[in-house]
């Protein structure tokens, strides 16, 4: 063969084989309900959690309940990542022991995290009780840093309410609110104060009680979900609609077939994925495995939304355009993160 046309064929040849032998790019996809693996294999450890988004980088920040850790300390795990689907573990940025003499079956639960531009100052909110749940409070961490450490500062009743679940909702003008389940009275939904230290004013109390509450607003209207209170055995989660975080609030409504009570699932949180083309609401829930803690799962679901109108699709994995906000179902799942 002569040199020329070795070199014409190589030329043609070599990008041919390269193009079809290249792997397959693994597809991203969320699986609800299944193992979700971070960067190093292991399975996420952050339940009860939050999110939040600074530039391009989502955090994570949730109960961590892996086994074999030193049970005198209560542990926040956080993740982070681009496209809310590849999650890369940034450590444990709360490894804290009983803060106020509270029992060795003491609880930190749903921990949330706050970015205040202000004082640049990570601002941690969490659920703080004793073993009973009788103390009903909210404690505050800060750090400098998303992945901590985060240094423990107070507790208190927001409001001078009980507070049990809380939850966390930034609305599109940035202000900050925390949503707290007073037992006594229903779901209340309060401002924080400018440096995010404070719970500072009530903007709403929704007379129905409901755990694990999130809000999002979208296209003019609040949707505000939450659970019935049976512990860590899953129910039917319900929605309320507002034009105004003031309310009025509609009745409750169901947000799945309530015969499923949810799929299993919890609610946490609620995303807003604002991309070019689209925006999807996702739907952020804990599946509770209560004798075997480390293996609670997740099942996050693109939201039917709008119109005053909330509705979880059936679980099935899908994949989320984090650039244009579109999210597909995964017909064939070929089981690769
Ligand atoms: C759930 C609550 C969880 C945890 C659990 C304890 O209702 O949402 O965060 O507190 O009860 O039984």
């Amino acid at each position: 063969m002569s040199r020329t046309l070795y070199k014409i064929q190589s030329s043609i040849i070599l990008p041919v084989i390269l193009f079809t032998s290249l792997p397959a790019q693994p597809q991203q996809i969320i699986r609800p309900g299944e193992v979700w693996p971070d960067n190093n294999g292991n399975h996420i450890q952050a339940h009860g959690g939050g999110i939040i988004k600074l530039n391009k980088t989502y955090y994570w920040y949730g109960e961590e309940r892996s086994k074999g850790l030193d049970t005198q300390y209560r542990y926040v795990s956080c993740y982070s990542s681009k496209d809310l689907t590849k999650w890369t573990f940034r450590g444990h940025v709360v490894k804290m022991a009983d803060p106020e003499n509270l029992g060795r079956k003491w609880v930190l639960e749903r921990p949330k995290v706050f970015y205040n531009k202000k004082t640049t100052r990570f601002v941690m909110y969490f659920h703080l009780d004793n073993g009973s749940y009788k103390v009903a409070k909210v404690g505050i961490a800060v750090s400098y840093q998303p992945d901590g450490p985060f240094t423990f500062v107070k507790s208190f009743r927001p409001l001078g309410h009980e507070s049990r679940d809380i939850g966390q909702f930034i609305d599109d003008d940035g202000t900050a609110y925390l949503v707290f389940e007073d037992r006594p009275f229903g779901f209340r939904i309060a401002r924080l104060s400018e440096d995010y230290m404070d719970v500072e004013k009530e903007m709403s109390l929704v007379k129905e009680h409901m755990e694990g509450g999130a809000i999002v607003h979208y296209n003019g209207l609040y949707y505000s979900i939450g659970s019935a209170l049976t512990g860590w055995r899953a129910n039917a989660n319900k929605y309320a609609t507002a034009p105004s975080l003031e309310g009025p609030w509609s009745e409750l409504k169901d947000i799945a077939p309530p015969g499923t009570n949810t799929y299993g699932a919890q609610s946490t949180m609620l995303i807003k994925v604002v991309g070019k083309k689209s925006t999807t609401i996702i739907f952020m829930a804990d599946i509770w495995k209560p004798a075997t803690q480390w293996d609670s799962r997740y099942l996050w679901m693109p939201l039917e939304i709008g119109k005053g109108k909330l509705w979880v699709p059936e679980p099935k994995p899908w994949s989320l355009n984090i650039k244009t906000g579109e999210w597909k179902y995964v017909a064939a799942d070929p089981k690769k993160q």
